[in-house]
Formats: C-alpha cells, structure tokens, sequence
C-alpha cells in the first residue's frame, strides 16, 4: 500500500550529497534504482533526475529492516537518516556521490511499481518498439535523460540569445490555412463550417512575413511543425522549427545572426565552432559532393577528370563526353593496403547503385600504377590520368562517367559510403557549410510544371531577375541552407516582398490568379500595405540536438516521438473514433481502421 508523502521535505536531490554533509540529516525522495540484500545489511541506490545516492538499512530496528526489504526496482521511496563516510573499500568513483551514503532512520513507501518491461538501472539494448510504448520508463534511463536535459539547455540558450538580439517571440496558430514547403497537410475538420478544414502549419511562413509587414521587425518561435511525408532517421511528423524572421535582412544580415548563434550552442556541449562559416554554391555542392548537403568533413572531392582522357582511346568515355556528359572522380587517400577484392566490391556496390560503370586506377606506396581500364589505357595513359586528377602514391582514383548530376551523385555516394567503412566521420568534427544560391524553380516531370525549390516566396537572385522570361530554370535564389556533417539543419531565404513579383511567381509556378487567391488571397493582399524587404531560416532543433547528442535518430531527443509509421506506440494514436465525434464534424469514413483495431486490441 502507498503510504502519503505528508509533511516529508527533500532536502538534498540524490546527486547532491558529498563528504562535506557528513554528519547531515536529510531526506531523499525518488525511485529504488538497484538493491544489494546482502542479509543483515540492504544497500539500496535511490535515483532521481538528479543522480544515485546509497542509502544503507541495518541496525537493530525490525520493522523498518522488514519494511525495506520489500523493496523493488522502480519502487517510489523517501529516506530519513544522516550522512556517513564510505569506507575507503567501498567508495564508488564512478557516482558523484560515491563517498558517502545515507544511514536511513525512517522510510516511506510512497509507491509500488510493476516489474518493469526493461532495466532502468543499465543501457540494456531494447527493440524500440517496446522503448516507444513504455516511453516514461525509457525516458528515466540515463541515455534519454541526458538527451532531454541537453535539449532544455539548448532551447535556453536560443531563448537569452534571441532575447538578447532584440527578437520578439510571437506565437503563431496552429489551426490555420496550408502553407505549402511540399508535403501533405494534417488537416483538422471544422465542426463549426461544415466540410471545411483547418491545417496544421507545416511551418509558420506566411504568418512569419506577414509578422514582419506587421513592423514587429525581428520575430523568433520555437515552434512546431507538421508535415505528413514519408518519414526517415532525421524526420517526425511533427518535429521543431527554430523559426526566425527579420526585416531588412540580406542573406549577410541572416549568416552573421545565426554564426554565433551556433556557436552559443555547441558551447553546450564544450565544443567551438569556427566561424564565418564557409560557403558553397550549390552548383558547387552537387558537383563536387554530389549532394546539396555535402559532408565536407572526409574530404576527397569529386572532380572533372575530363582531361585524363583527352589523349586516350577509351571509347566509352569519349562517346559519353561527345555526348554532353562527363567524366568526373574522386581520390581515396590512404588507399595503398586496398586489396584487389576490396576494389572490386567498389566497383559492385556503384554497379548495385545502378551506375553502368566504375573505373579504377592507383598508385601503389612505391608508385606502380594498376588500373581496371589499364589495356585501353597504357601505363602512359594511366599516368596522365592520375596526374590529371593529383592522385599521389598510396592513393586511388574512382571515375565515373554519365550525364553529370547522376555521375556526381553516384560518386558522391560511393565516397560517403567509403567514408563510413573507413572511419572518416569524426562525430568530434564539425563542418559547417552554408550552401547558397540554391536554383529557384525545380522542374516537377510528373505534374509538368515548375515548382518553388524552396517555396514559393523566395526571391530570385537580383543579377537572374532577367532569367525568369529567358530561363526560368535557370534562375538562381537568395534561399540558403546550413548544413552540418552532411545533415541539413536549417533553410531559409530572402522574401519576395513586391506583389507583383510574387504574382509573377505564382504564374511561373502555374498557379493561377483565381488559385493563388483563394490559397495565399490574404497574404497577398498583405503584400500590398507597405511590406519591407525581409527575409530569414528555420533550424531543425531535433536535428541539432541529435548532433550533438551524437544520436543517429532525432527519436533519441524527442520526449515522446511518432514510429516510422507516424503512430504514438504509447498513447496508441491515431485511432478510431466513435460514431458521433464523426457526425459532429459531417465526416464519413471509407474504410474502417483495421491498423487501430489490430494495434490497440
Ligand atoms: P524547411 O522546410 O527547410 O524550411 O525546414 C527548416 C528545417 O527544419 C528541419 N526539418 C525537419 N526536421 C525534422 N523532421 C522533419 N520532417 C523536418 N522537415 C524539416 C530541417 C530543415 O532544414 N519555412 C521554411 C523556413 C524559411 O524559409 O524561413 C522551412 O520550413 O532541419
């Protein structure tokens, strides 16, 4: 039975408690995390957020023996007693509070707890299905909660920095029209307007400008966001947005604010971070790493190696150059105790990534050249080749030839993947890159249409305004990304903020006058009453955080995430709901919710 906690007080947190208190009387409230039984003498270690601390039952009083040895793991407890030394054998160095324990007078047992589904006290690996269902057990192991003190840290910091700058936090709504950044909407019907739906923003873009036309001048919101698509490692359904938005900003005004910005964050976890940080056009980015979120930190990139063949008489290549594509490669340093076998399986892995080819050529440690195409080649041949691209001795020459983007993605991931295998992604380094001048349209082959690369209220680049009539495809934007070890952690970009320039978009996209009114009539309509030149960028907080928690899923630094099948494994959401609910909001289902059924039963 549960006893009350009364008048009981905490006087120390269990992390607190260090040889100074000796002699202290004090009371402890949290859970039994371990129990040693060691007959005469219980040791129990008592947890809370805050650490372990030993707590000893002995002596000579027997109801208060009897009572602490029906004690369990993850029963609730409060301890009286007084501080004692550790004996020198017994002194833990791996606890904070290893050299003293709590001699405990009086005990409470505020609660009983079931047997628990996995081991709270260790890092035991469990399927994450069953961490996802009993989340709150999940979330008192010592992982997930230094994953989610290290995300309070961080939001704090974001929030004095902001403060600091002169930034408003306003709050936007969460019922509110689509906003398009090109996923599916969550929609929630309205009971009021029959047949009419809310969404649930998938960013707060339009009410961030429309803030900034407000004249609220710089606005931040830690905020959530919704988006219904396919969901991987890095995304959630729902995940946080650090949203910010200044007036008058240049893409300049945007880099020199969010800088040291990232640089307070990383100070979280004692790491600096140099800034400005670089920044890459992203033609550059796709040519060189075959990404527009390049991982700048194994090095070795992709590069034309055109030249090497000029001279030779490797047909395929010379019909693919003839042809407008390219011949691209990247050197693998450190390559000189590859074995035949271990290129091979290169070779076969491009060749399982769909490429019709990979080609070959090193340098052993004493300089001898090999090469897969040596016959058509020569040695000569090979030689110019590896000059051409300054592949030294000891190192490796992987080329690819095709139509360029698909030649640089393949080598791009071929020189990931080779990364990994080898090593090469220090999760200590971290290369931050701003990726710029990002294309503004994409063209969309199966709507046939353009669409916003970004979205749909990025202006162009001043010096491709002239581009929209020629080429439109061919436009670059002021829309820029911060990428970090190859994760995309941020985006943003400068505004249109002259309506007839975004009604000019609107057309470019093929979104029609009539369309466009009835999607985006009030903020066009907001466009006109005097807005100034704006601009700004959303951090994925899940995303940093995970980084820095060195967690390879943003779900370890999330209280309570959604599965790959965006459902809530403990609160067994989405589900079914009654007939009436559905009447109340004029919907009918089509199909009945089988998954819900078989889930929740
Ligand atoms: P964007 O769509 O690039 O821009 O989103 C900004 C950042 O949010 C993170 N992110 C996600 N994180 C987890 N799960 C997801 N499903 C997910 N989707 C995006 C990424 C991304 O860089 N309104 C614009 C911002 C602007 O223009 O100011 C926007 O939302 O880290």
């Amino acid at each position: 039975m549960a006893e009350q906690l009364g008048n009981l007080t905490r006087t120390h947190t269990c992390g607190a408690l260090r040889p100074d208190d000796v002699g202290a009387d004090v009371v402890l409230l949290g859970w039994v995390h371990r129990v040693r039984d060691l007959g005469g003498l219980l040791f129990i270690d008592v947890r809370d957020r805050a650490g372990v601390t030993q707590v000893v039952f002995g002596g000579d009083d027997e109801a208060l023996m009897g009572k602490a040895k029906k004690l369990r793991s993850e029963f609730v407890v409060g301890v009286s007693g007084h501080v004692q030394r550790r004996s020198a054998e017994t002194v833990n160095a791996k606890l904070a509070t290893g050299e003293v324990e709590v001699v405990v007078r009086s005990l409470v047992l505020l609660n009983e707890a079931r047997t628990p589904p996995f081991p709270v006290a260790d890092d035991t690996p469990v399927s994450e299905d069953v961490r996802l269902k009993y989340r709150y057990m999940d979330l008192r192991r010592p992982r997930l909660q230094a994953n989610i003190i290290l995300r309070h840290r961080v939001t704090s910091v974001i929030r004095q920095y902001f403060d600091a700058n002169g930034f408003l936090d306003i709050e936007t709504p969460i019922l509110t029209k689509s906003t398009p950044e090109g996923a599916r909407d969550y929609l929630v019907p309205s009971r009021v307007h029959a047949g009419e739906f809310f969404a649930l923003p998938q960013s707060p873009q339009l009410f961030k400008q429309i803030l900034m036309i407000a004249g609220m001048d710089r606005y931040v919101q830690i905020c959530r966001c919704f988006r219904d698509e396919d969901l991987r490692a890095d995304r959630q359904p729902e995940f946080t947005q650090v949203d910010v938005e200044m007036a008058f900003a240049r893409p300049e005004t945007i880099f020199a604010m969010i800088e040291p910005l990232m640089k307070a964050i990383f100070a979280v976890t004692g790491h600096e971070i140099e800034t400005p940080f670089p920044r890459m056009p992203y033609a550059e980015a796709m040519a060189k790493y075959g990404s527009d979120k390049p991982d700048l930190r194994p090095g070795m990139p992709i590069q034309d190696v055109r030249e090497g063949f000029r001279e030779s008489s490797f047909r395929v290549f010379k019909e693919i150059v003839a042809g407008g594509g390219t011949v691209r490669g990247f050197v693998v340093k450190n390559a000189g105790g590859y074995s035949r076998s271990e290129v091979d399986g290169i070779v076969d892995q491009a060749k399982a990534m769909g490429a019709a080819g990979l080609v070959w050529a090193r340098r052993s440690e004493d300089g001898a050249v090999t090469s897969s195409i040596m016959k058509a080649l020569g040695d000569a041949g090979v030689r110019s080749l590896l000059d051409a691209a300054s592949c030294g001795n000891g190192e490796l020459l992987l080329v690819a030839a095709g139509e360029p983007d698909a030649t640089s993605k393949l080598l791009g991931q071929i020189r990931l993947n080779l990364a990994k295998q080898k090593g090469l992604l220090n999760p200590d380094t971290h290369a931050f890159t701003w990726v710029v001048d990002f294309p503004l349209l994409e063209w969309d082959g199966e709507e046939k249409r353009y669409v916003a690369m970004h979205h749909p209220f990025t202006s162009p680049l001043d010096e491709d305004m002239a581009k929209l009539d020629t080429e439109p495809g061919a436009a670059r934007a002021k829309a820029y990304d911060l990428v970090l070890n190859g994760s995309e952690i941020g985006g943003g970009s400068i505004r249109i903020h002259d309506a007839t320039m975004q009604s000019r978009i609107f057309s470019l996209l093929n979104i029609s006058p009539e369309e466009a009114k009835l999607r985006f009539g009030f903020f066009v309509e907001a466009l006109e009453y005097g807005t100034p030149p704006h601009g700004g960028i959303a951090l994925g907080l899940d995303r940093i955080v995970a980084i820095l928690a060195n967690e390879s899923s943003i779900r370890e630094v999330i209280a309570f995430p959604k599965t790959a099948t965006a459902a809530d494994l403990m609160s067994g959401a989405p589900s079914p709901v009654d007939d009436r609910q559905l009447r109340d909001l004029h919907l009918q289902t089509r199909t009945r919710p089988e998954r819900a059924r078989a889930d929740h039963a």
